[in-house]
């Protein structure tokens, strides 16, 4: 029988079978066609978009046709700071980085501040201020461009977030984000407020510049339902629908679904220091091999499962040749499960090095990108 599996924006669960998920969410898987129409743009391809690590969308074509006559898009995502950056969180904000590049557009980031509070029972607002700065710190040294990039702090910008929240919210009946949710009648009344503060800047450009301008949100698929509902809001308003680019999860060092700070043995966090990762994929990554090293050598691996492989795959090896060479040593054996933990370190602790001195250079440089 399958296994169940749950995804909310709070809450990722079971083995998630992205192709089933698609379907529930009504979301449309990216085709190859699609593919090429972004490619005529971008040049190349990044390799999450080729390895369907970014693998559907919502209005892709009608983002493109606005974009092909002049009409530029900008983009949009969000972090509700809550805790430390960790591989996953970084997965669809790389991406964003590239596509900021490809078609030199601006970058509207939200931190809602709010939102954690609101959903978890043990975070004070004053706590969240702090996760908000280091949060910042991360972003900040993927290599946004500053000139065009806009951090917007739900609570520091509440003056121009919460008139656009209440038109939105007006829209929204408790019936809807009941059903989309799951909340019941012990949920807080700022859960279920929450959706509207989200929606907010995918029209916020348009607001401030008094004229439609079309928005791209990548996003982790996990929050597409915030879209799904308040997609059918904008036009009542007047607004574009925004476009959405989903991904899928970073699978955590055990091998579940999605990485998450709640089990700390099985999260990496862009603070990490080599010894931490390297103790932490020795022990805990879930290895796709074989039990022993003869049968390994014998049967080969299952790099599909192995989790060395797919954060790899996902965001570590850009190189095409070399990852698939990875994956046919692994199969065939070839490869132990001790040399691709040993590369997959190696890589981890490249990235990071590199990371960390940028988060620390970031501190100076945060005034820039305050809204
Ligand atoms: N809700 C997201 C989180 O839990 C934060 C967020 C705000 C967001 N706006 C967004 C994510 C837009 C994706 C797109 O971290």
């Amino acid at each position: 029988m399958e296994k169940e599996f749950k995804v909310t924006p709070w809450d990722v669960s079971g083995n998630v079978d992205y192709e089933k998920l698609i379907k529930e969410f009504g979301v449309e898987k990216i085709s190859d066609k699609l593919l090429e129409r972004i490619k005529k743009h971008t040049k190349d391809l990044h390799f999450m978009l080729k390895r369907k690590v970014v693998f559907s969308h919502r209005d892709m074509n009608w983002l493109l046709d606005e974009y092909e006559k002049k009409n530029k898009f900008f983009l949009y995502t969000g972090r509700a700071p809550s805790g430390p950056i960790h591989l996953g969180h970084l997965l669809p904000w790389i991406f964003c980085k590239w596509l900021q590049d490809k078609f030199d557009v601006e970058m509207w980031f939200q931190f809602p501040d709010e939102e954690k509070f609101l959903f978890k029972e043990d975070l004070t607002l004053e706590e969240t201020e702090k996760w908000t700065k280091e949060n910042m710190l991360d972003i900040i040294a993927l290599g946004f461009k500053p000139e065009k990039t806009k951090f917007i702090v739900d609570t520091k910008n509440a003056d121009l977030m919460y008139k656009e929240a209440c038109k939105i919210a007006k829209k929204i009946t408790f019936s809807t984000v009941k059903a989309t949710f799951g909340f019941e009648n012990d949920s807080n009344i700022g859960e279920i407020f929450y959706t509207s503060m989200q929606a907010v800047p995918a029209i916020l450009p348009s607001v401030l510049k008094k004229k439609n301008i079309p928005c791209l949100i990548p996003l982790g698929i996990d929050q597409d339902p915030h879209f799904r509902v308040a997609r059918d809001v904008y036009p009542k308003l007047g607004y574009y629908k925004p476009a959405i680019l989903h991904s899928i999860f970073l699978p955590s060092l055990k091998g579940d679904a999605k990485m998450s700070t709640s089990d700390e043995n099985s999260v990496i966090f862009t603070t990490d220091k080599p010894e931490d990762v390297k103790n932490k994929i020795n022990k805990y990554a879930f290895s796709g091999g074989q039990p022993t090293l003869e049968e390994h050598k014998k049967k080969g691996g299952n790099p599909d499962i192995d989790v060395c492989y797919q954060y790899l795959k996902m965001l570590f090896e850009e190189d095409d040749k070399k990852l698939e060479k990875i994956y046919h040593d692994y199969k065939s054996g070839k490869m132990t499960t001790g040399e691709i933990k040993n590369y997959t370190i190696e890589k981890i602790n490249a990235f990071l090095k590199e990371h960390q001195k940028r988060r620390e250079e970031a501190r100076k440089k945060i005034e820039k990108f305050l809204f």
